[in-house]
C-alpha cells in the first residue's frame, strides 16, 4: 500500500471523529451552514444586532448552494424577502459589496439585474423568495422597511457536555464554574483543570459571543488569556496568534494581564484594557472541544480572517482623502503631529462591514478649526476643535465622513483617530 492512500485513509477515520453540529437553535443546511431563521420583521442594523448577540451576522451567500440552502429556509417560513449577510459601499462597474463576516468581497451574486445600486446612503440587499425573481438580490435603504432574516454561525463540533459551544470551542464563564474572582495566574490555572486555557478572541463576532453571555450577569470586567511579552505586544495564552485586536484606543490602564470590558449599558462595551495580574476578577476559560486536523484548523481560522482586513486606499499616513476607509485602522489630521502641517482641506470617508458601526477614538487632538464628524445621513455627530483630552464618538451606523481644513491649525499638532467598529 503506498503511502498517499494510508494517510487518505486516516484523515478519513480522523474527519469521522469531528461530527459537525450547530450551535443550539440552529440548523446544519446542506451547505454546511449553521442558520436560523427569524420571522419577526426588523430593519437592517437591528436585525444584524440580534445575529451578534448569537455570535453571528446576517446569512451570507457564498455559492448557489449556499443561495438555494437560505431561499428554501425563507419560503419553508412564508417569508417572501431576508435580509442578506452582505453591505454594497459605492457605485461601481464590479460588485461593490463585502461579505459581513470578514470573508471579504462578494464573488458569486445574484442580483436581479440593475442591481445593486446604491440608493441615497443605503448598501443594503434582500433576496426575494418567492415568485419569478426567487433567489434574487436587490438592493435597498437599510432602515426604511423591516423584513424576516436568516442569522448565520460558524459549524461547531458536537459535545453533549457543553452548554456554550461555538466555533469548536466551549466556553467557561468562571461563574457559570462557580469559581471566584482570582489572580490571573490562579485563574489560568482554574482553566487548565478544566481542560482549557484563559480565552483567545479572534473576531468581532466572537466578542460579540462574549458579550451575550455576560449580559445581564452584573460582572463588569473579566480576564481573557494574554499576558503582554514587552511593551504594548501580547501573547495569547493558548498559543494561537495574535490575528485580532480589540485593545481600547483610550485605555490609560498599565499592567501585563489583559482585561475585557462588560460594563452593562455602554453601547462599545467588549473593549480590552491592561490590568495588574494579581487583582482578583471573573474570567472566562475556553476549552477546544476535540483535537482536530491542522487543515481543519486552518479553515476554522478562515471562518474569522485577520482583523477584518479589507484593503485601504493608503495614500499617506494620515489616509486623507481617502473614498473609503475600511475599519479597523488609523486616520490623522494631514501633517500630524507637526504644528506647522500644510493648508489643505481633506475629507474621510469611514465605513465598517454590514453588522457593526463605526467608533471613532481620538487619542490625540489639537486643531485650530473644527474636525466636523457626519453620519450616513448629513447629521453632524459632533465638530470639536481646540485641545481636547482623548474622547470617542460612536457612529449610528456602519458610514461616517469626517472633515477638516488644517489651514488654521499652525500651532497645533492635529488628531490622531483609531477607528474600531462596535
Ligand atoms: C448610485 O447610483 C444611483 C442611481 O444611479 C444614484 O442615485 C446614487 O447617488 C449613486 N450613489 C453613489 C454613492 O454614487
Ligand atoms: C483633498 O481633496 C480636496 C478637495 O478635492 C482638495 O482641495 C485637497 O487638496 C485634497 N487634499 C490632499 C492632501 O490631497
Amino acid at each position: 500500500m503506498n503511502k498517499f492512500l494510508l494517510i487518505s485513509i486516516f484523515s478519513l477515520l480522523f474527519s469521522g471523529v469531528a461530527s459537525v453540529a450547530c450551535p443550539r437553535g440552529f440548523s446544519l443546511v446542506k451547505s454546511n451552514k449553521c442558520l436560523k431563521l427569524v420571522t419577526s420583521k426588523l430593519k437592517h442594523l437591528e436585525a444584524e444586532l440580534e445575529c451578534s448577540y448569537l455570535g453571528g451576522t446576517l446569512a451570507t451567500v457564498k455559492t448557489a448552494i449556499d443561495n438555494r440552502a437560505i431561499t428554501n429556509l425563507a419560503a419553508s417560513a412564508s417569508a417572501t424577502t431576508v435580509w442578506l449577510g452582505m453591505f454594497c459601499y459605492t457605485n461601481g462597474t464590479t460588485i461593490p459589496c463585502y461579505h459581513d463576516d470578514d470573508s471579504g468581497p462578494v464573488i458569486y451574486n445574484n442580483f436581479a439585474s440593475g442591481n445593486p445600486k446604491i440608493q441615497g446612503a443605503g448598501g443594503c440587499v434582500y433576496m426575494t423568495t418567492t415568485g419569478k425573481t426567487a433567489g434574487q438580490w436587490t438592493s435597498s435603504i437599510c432602515e426604511n422597511v423591516g423584513m424576516p432574516y436568516i442569522c448565520e454561525v460558524p459549524t461547531t463540533v458536537a459535545d453533549s457536555t457543553c452548554t456554550r459551544n461555538y466555533n469548536g470551542y466551549c466556553y467557561l464563564p468562571s461563574h457559570e464554574l462557580k469559581l471566584p474572582l482570582s489572580t490571573y495566574p490562579n485563574a489560568q490555572a482554574a482553566c487548565k483543570a478544566n481542560g482549557g486555557n484563559l480565552a483567545s478572541i479572534h473576531s468581532k463576532t466572537e466578542i460579540d459571543y462574549i458579550r451575550a453571555m455576560y449580559k445581564g450577569t452584573g460582572i463588569s470586567d473579566l480576564f481573557i488569556g494574554a499576558q503582554s511579552v514587552k511593551a504594548n505586544t501580547f501573547k495569547w495564552e493558548d498559543g494561537s496568534a495574535w490575528d485580532f485586536d480589540y485593545r481600547d484606543p483610550l485605555s490609560t490602564t498599565l499592567g501585563t494581564c489583559l482585561l475585557m470590558d462588560m460594563y452593562p449599558n455602554i453601547i462599545n462595551n467588549g473593549l480590552w484594557g491592561a490590568t495588574d495580574c494579581q487583582n482578583a476578577f471573573n474570567f472566562l476559560c475556553k476549552r477546544k472541544i476535540v483535537a482536530k486536523s491542522v487543515e481543519e484548523n486552518e479553515e476554522r481560522y478562515m471562518d474569522h480572517p485577520k482583523n477584518l482586513a479589507i484593503p485601504h486606499e493608503l495614500l499617506d499616513t494620515s489616509n486623507c482623502n481617502t473614498t473609503l476607509f475600511m475599519a479597523p485602522g488609523v486616520i490623522t489630521s494631514y501633517g500630524y503631529p507637526s504644528t506647522k502641517p500644510p493648508k489643505t482641506s481633506c475629507t474621510w470617508t469611514i465605513v465598517t462591514l454590514g453588522p457593526y458601526r463605526v467608533g471613532l477614538y481620538f487619542t490625540k487632538f489639537s486643531t485650530g478649526s473644527a474636525v466636523e464628524i457626519y453620519d450616513e445621513y448629513g447629521g453632524i455627530i459632533n465638530s470639536p476643535s481646540g485641545d481636547q483630552s482623548p474622547f470617542y464618538n460612536l457612529a449610528p451606523t456602519n458610514w461616517v465622513k469626517i472633515v477638516h481644513n488644517s489651514k488654521s491649525d499652525t500651532g497645533h499638532a492635529g488628531f490622531s483617530t483609531t477607528i474600531l467598529p462596535y
